[in-house]
């Protein structure tokens, strides 16, 4: 597979075009920060998943977008009240006019999925552009502090495997280890795409640079415990697991 693109359509597609229901994560973050009453869009709506559950939580102005058209098909379909509006677009490069939306819904990692930074960049541009000043995104990507125990193990093979084929290549760029809910045996050979592994702080940048006031963070420890923090990185004291997690704003 070549790009994030064919994972998607090739291997991946059957599990998100048909998911339903919100994970803990999901649904901690989208029930604390964000209000039923704003419009809302979710980048990288895969199969409606998360729209769908929010329309059932009583959201009403809900839009997502995908640049699969595989996937808006599949959503648009799932949608039996047919209110939510659903386009064809590339995160990257948004078709809305900019101050469209209250809040958005960047989850299930979509940054991360995004393996050059400047694309990374434009993606979270893109969203600071089409969101309303005042409004709210809710983000996850992954994070290296989460990538400890066996994985260590792992990350070292990859360096010693890229010094020997000289590959110039940062290790938060990783292979896939599952593909179709299955182990990936080939990210053994390093094969890429590749998703990106954020450090904490390069996350807090890259909303900042973009123009977002962090207002929390934290990863799903928290999420399960007391909460996200107000601060702007986890205590090195506080476990961290899955994804870091995000709420930025845009100011007025
Ligand atoms: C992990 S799936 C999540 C789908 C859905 N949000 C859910 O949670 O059920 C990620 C989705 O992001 C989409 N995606 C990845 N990169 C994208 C991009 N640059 N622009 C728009 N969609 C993208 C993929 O096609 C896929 O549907």
């Amino acid at each position: 597979m070549k790009n994030t693109e064919s994972v998607f359509r090739e291997a991946e597609f059957n599990l998100w075009a048909q998911r339903a229901k919100l994970e803990l994560g999901e649904l901690y973050m989208i029930s604390h920060y964000l209000d039923p009453q704003k419009s809302t869009l979710e980048a990288g709506a895969g199969g409606g998943r998360i729209l769908l559950a929010m329309q059932a939580m009583g959201f009403s102005q809900l839009n997502g977008f995908d640049f699969l058209p595989e996937f808006i098909e599949v959503a648009r379909q799932r949608d039996q009240q047919g209110k939510i509006n659903y386009q064809v677009q590339d995160g990257r490069n948004l078709n809305y006019p900019s101050n469209s939306f209250e809040q958005l819904i960047y989850l299930q990692q979509l940054v991360s999925l995004i393996s050059e930074k400047t694309d990374r960049q434009k993606m979270v541009t893109e969203a600071f552009r089409v969101l309303k000043p005042g409004g709210l995104i809710i983000v996850n990507v992954l994070c290296m502090r989460s990538r400890q125990g066996l994985y260590s193990l792992l990350l070292f093979w990859l360096k010693c495997l890229r010094i020997i084929l000289n590959k110039n290549l940062s290790i938060q760029n990783q292979p896939w280890l599952r593909l179709k809910g299955k182990p990936n045996f080939k990210a053994l050979l390093d094969l890429g795409p590749y998703i990106y592994w954020f450090t904490e702080n390069e996350a807090v940048e890259l909303f900042k640079s973009a123009g977002f006031v962090i207002e929390a963070l934290g990863s799903d420890a928290q999420i399960k415990n007391k909460g996200l923090f107000t601060a702007l990185s986890v205590p090195q004291n506080e476990p961290f697991t899955g994804s870091l997690y995000l709420v930025c704003r845009k100011p007025y």
